[in-house]
Parts: structure tokens; sequence; C-alpha cells
């Protein structure tokens, strides 16, 4: 991607699908991923970072995914410094309009003796030839120097000149674990354009993790120095305490626009569908308080804050609701609504579906319709997400009795299908109705599943709210998560716990697979 021609425009690289993805106990299919990048066009972030291609076929199949079918942003794939890395990640994204092979090796003593186990020379070989082998496949190629914050900033300086010799036209700069401050990372990047002249002539990007909750404020001290690519994800999901949050960094420079003048190309009113979609494939729930897109981000419970904002909103208001989307939608359909007015419903939430999705839609708009009288469009986003959930090859519950009583314990049988397509069942007697179905699944499967947390919200409020349960277990050491939507929270808790467990078997699988490939040690798989 060519340096944008207006000095003030700040790009806006999505990184929710790759370093947000390695969050503990995130594991997304590739529908999910494809809906999630499909948002994220629509939201108009510049480029997605849609994951690591070498890690897993599954992880090369969404990448691939997403470059073919998402319009508009460029599609980058993520690459170590080996030649097998780039290869994975070009045949990843080389099908899209507009592909970028991002490659990053350490700079840091610390990652260079103790992980790399190498000399600070063989990484800026490594730096070279990785940019050079790219750079081969594809004009847009990224560069970043990992742990740079924590590394010598002249040696650093070296291995950036070199891959801006070889072509890089991206130089990122990664706090990779959270450790700078602004002032701290000002002084780094003011050095780096000094050492580097021609930094000034590709795009200085900045990638700040949140240990220390500084992610944004270190981001938007890059952003003053003239970093013009924002690293960032939805929620601030990411490794340990994730990334710089996306929404918080584009409402910043928003709000403060006439201040710092510096812009983004974010369609705002996206952000808190955004948001919701990111949470619930996740299953990582945005915590009430969250800056910009918590449910009381724009709440006064105060009686002086309630009066000021009910004579002029901006007493206490610095941000509009509905510029980031969080006004209520009006959208209304009842259980006499017809199949049409569902599918206009839904492309207005952004949704298109038509033949066989249509239909499993409708079928489960009518069973909910069924049970409430009103179901509105906060119930038609949960109910649509939690279809984009299921897979073919992948368990499902397909019936459950649960009895429960005061005086007995309660007893559940369940009928699971296998990725298989046969049927087996299983019962328990638990200690409650929530375990006995937990526990009579583990049965049928024959898994010794372990349950480390249970979540249940309600989508909306009122007695006849639709459940959102959200699931996350263990089996031989692996986690997994689900999440499941319905009327009912034993059937809605059933759901969220055979995709957790469909998700914990395959990520066993992974998991078995990059041990052995671990065995020989040029292709040890980890992720940064
Ligand atoms: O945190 C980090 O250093 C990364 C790099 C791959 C950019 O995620
Ligand atoms: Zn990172």
């Amino acid at each position: 991607m060519n340096k944008p021609q207006d000095p003030n425009r700040v790009l806006i690289f999505d990184t929710t699908l790759r370093d947000g993805e390695q969050s503990p106990g995130i594991s997304l299919n590739t529908h999910e991923k494809l809906e999630i990048a499909q948002q994220l066009a629509r939201l108009g972030v510049d480029v997605i970072e849609a994951g690591f291609p070498i890690t897993s076929p599954g992880d090369f199949e969404a990448v691939q995914e997403i470059s073919r079918k998402v319009e508009g942003p460029v599609v980058a794939g993520l690459a170590r410094t080996h030649v097998a890395d780039i290869d994975a990640a070009w045949n990843a994204v080389k099908d899209g309009p507009r592909p970028r092979i991002h490659t990053f090796i350490s700079t840091s003593d610390i990652h260079i003796r103790h992980q790399l186990q190498t000399t600070r020379e063989d990484v800026i070989g490594q730096a070279r030839a990785a940019v050079a082998h790219a750079k081969q496949y594809v004009e847009d190629v990224e560069f970043s120097p990992m742990d740079a914050t924590r590394a010598d900033v002249e040696f650093t300086a070296e291995v950036c000149q070199v891959a801006i010799e070889e072509g890089a036209t991206t130089i990122n700069i990664p706090d990779t674990v959270g450790y700078t401050m602004p002032q701290e990372f000002t002084a780094y990047l003011e050095r780096l354009y000094e050492l580097v002249p021609g930094l000034r002539d590709v795009v200085l990007s900045v990638h700040c993790h949140d240990d220390l909750g500084l992610a944004v404020a270190n981001s938007f001290a890059g952003v003053l120095v003239g970093a013009r690519q924002v690293e960032c994800a939805i929620n601030g999901i990411g490794e340990r305490a994730g990334n710089a949050s996306l929404e918080e960094i584009v409402m910043l420079l928003h709000t403060r626009q006439p201040d710092v003048g510096l812009h983004t190309g974010v369609a705002t009113r996206e952000l808190a569908r955004a948001s919701r979609l990111v949470s619930r494939l996740t299953g990582y729930p945005v915590q009430p308080n969250k800056a910009v897109v918590g449910r009381n981000a724009f709440a006064h419970e105060s009686g002086i804050h309630q009066d000021g904002v009910l004579k002029e909103r901006t007493t206490y208001e610095i941000m509009d609701a509905t510029t980031v989307g969080l006004d209520a939608n009006s959208i209304v359909l009842g259980k006499h609504s017809g199949r049409h007015a569902l599918q206009q419903a839904l492309s207005e939430l952004g949704f298109e579906l038509s033949g066989q999705n249509l239909n499993t839609a409708f079928k489960r708009f009518k069973e909910i319709a069924d049970k409430k009288k009103q179901v509105t469009a906060m119930d038609l986003e949960a109910l649509v997400t939690d279809e984009l959930r299921e897979e073919a090859a992948a368990y499902q519950l397909e019936w459950f009795d649960v009895e429960a009583s005061s005086r007995r314990p309660p007893h559940a049988t369940v009928g699971v299908r296998t990725p298989q397509g046969e049927e087996v069942v299983g019962s328990f007697t638990g200690d409650g109705p929530v375990d006995a179905i937990f526990r009579a699944i583990n049965a049928a499967t024959a898994c010794e599943a372990r349950l480390r947390e249970f979540r249940v919200d309600a989508v909306t409020g009122g007695q006849d709210a639709l459940g959102e349960t959200s699931v996350v277990l263990e089996v031989d050491g692996v986690i997994g998560a689900g999440q499941g939507v319905s009327t009912d929270i034993i059937e809605a808790a059933g759901r969220a716990y055979v995709r957790a467990l469909s998700n914990a078997l395959r990520r066993r699988g992974i998991v078995a697979e990059a041990e052995a490939a671990a065995q020989a040690p040029a292709d040890a798989v980890t992720a940064p």
C-alpha cells in the first residue's frame, strides 16, 4: 500500500483476526472469521490482518477466504522470516486484489539470545532475506522488529534500514510486551527517524500491547510523532492483556480532531456492531464501563448528570452515542412476519442472507417468535450470529431431556450428532440442571471435558429475553470456548458446551501437529 497522499490520514490496521485470535480460549472458524472481516470492511478499516497462515491449515484457509471474498481493505498474512512462512502467507493472500505480506523478527537481545538463540548479525541477514523474498511476490510488504521497545534503538534502526533497502513499504514498531510509556515511545520513535531518514518515505506503524493499560496512549504518542498506521483490535482483544482498542483510538482521533488535526477512514457508526459481533463470536464479554462501546459508556446514573444531559446533552457527553452506532435500532418483527420481512431486516443489520441460509434463519426466527412476542434487532443479530457458529464437521446437540426438581438430583439425557454424522446418547445425574446436561454431553461423546467458565447473559431486557451463554472448557489441557443462544437457558448452555467441546478437540489436533513439527526445530511454529 502506498503512503496516503493526505499527510493527516491515519491508516487503521485491524489485527482482531490475528493477534486478537491469539487470546486464550478464542477459536474462530472460517465462517466466523469471514463475518468479522466483512464487518471490518463495512467499518472501513484500511488493512485486515487475517491470520498467520503457516500456523495451521485452518488459519491458511481463513486468510485465503477473506482475501478472495472481502472487498475494500488490504488483506495481510503474517509470516516469520522463514521462507516457508512467507510462501504460506503469499499463497493465502495472493488471490485477493490488495495482498500484503507482514514479516517480523525480534531485535531485542532478550529475544535474540533466549528465544531465537542466534546473533544480531543473523537477525539482520534474516530480515534482509525475508523482505527480499516477500518482495519477489508482492509490492506491499510490512516489516516488524519484534520487541522493539526493549531493544537497542541503534540496532533496531539498522534492521529497519535493511528492511527499507529491500523494499519494505511499512515499518511497524511493536511494543510487544506492553512495557513502554508514552514519553519513552515518543523519544524512541524520534530517534528512529533520526537514524533512518528513509523512514519518512514509508509508512511508520505502531503496534502496542496493553499490559500496563497504555496501549492506546502509546499508540497515540506514536501518531503524534508521525506514525500513520495504528495496529489495533476490536474490543482491544489480543495476546495477554490485548492490543490497543480500535474503537478507542478511532474515537480519540475523531473526537479531538479539531485539536490534533488527524483523521481515519473509519465509519464510526459501525463500531458498536463490530464490537458486539466480535464479543459474541469470541465469547469475550465487553466490560460494561468499557470506553466507547461498553453498555454504560453513555449511561448517566447521578441525578446531577441526568439533569444536565436532559437540558443539554453536551454537559456530560463528549461523544454522541449515535456516532458510534449505539442508538437503539427500531426493527421489530413478530410471529406473523414473513421471510421477506426477515431478509429485509437482516439486510438492514448488515447480514445478506439468501437460499438455504435464509431458510435456516427463518426457521429459527419462527421458533423464537412463537415464544417471544417481539423480535428486536438485537435478537436477530444474536440469532444470525448463532447460526454462523454451526459447523458441519463438529458435534451438534440434537435433543435433550432435563428433569429438575428441588427434591431429587437433576437428571439429563442428551442426543449428540458426532462429526461423522452418527447420533450418540448419554445421561447423567448432576448437581444442577446445567451441570447435568454438561456431564451428559461428556458421557455421550466419551470426552473428559472439564468446565472452566460458564456465563449467562440476556440479549435484551424483559422476561422473555433470549439467553446467550458462553462456555470455556478444557480437554487434556487444551482450552475451547463456545457460545449458544436460545429462549431456553438449558438449551443455550448445551449448544455452547458442544461447540466449546468441538473447538477444544480441533485445537487439540492442531497442538498435536505443532508439537510434531517442533521436533524439527527449523519448522517450529510459535505465535508471537
Ligand atoms: O506484538 C508483536 O510484536 C506482534 C508482531 C507480530 C507485530 O504481534
Ligand atoms: Zn502483538
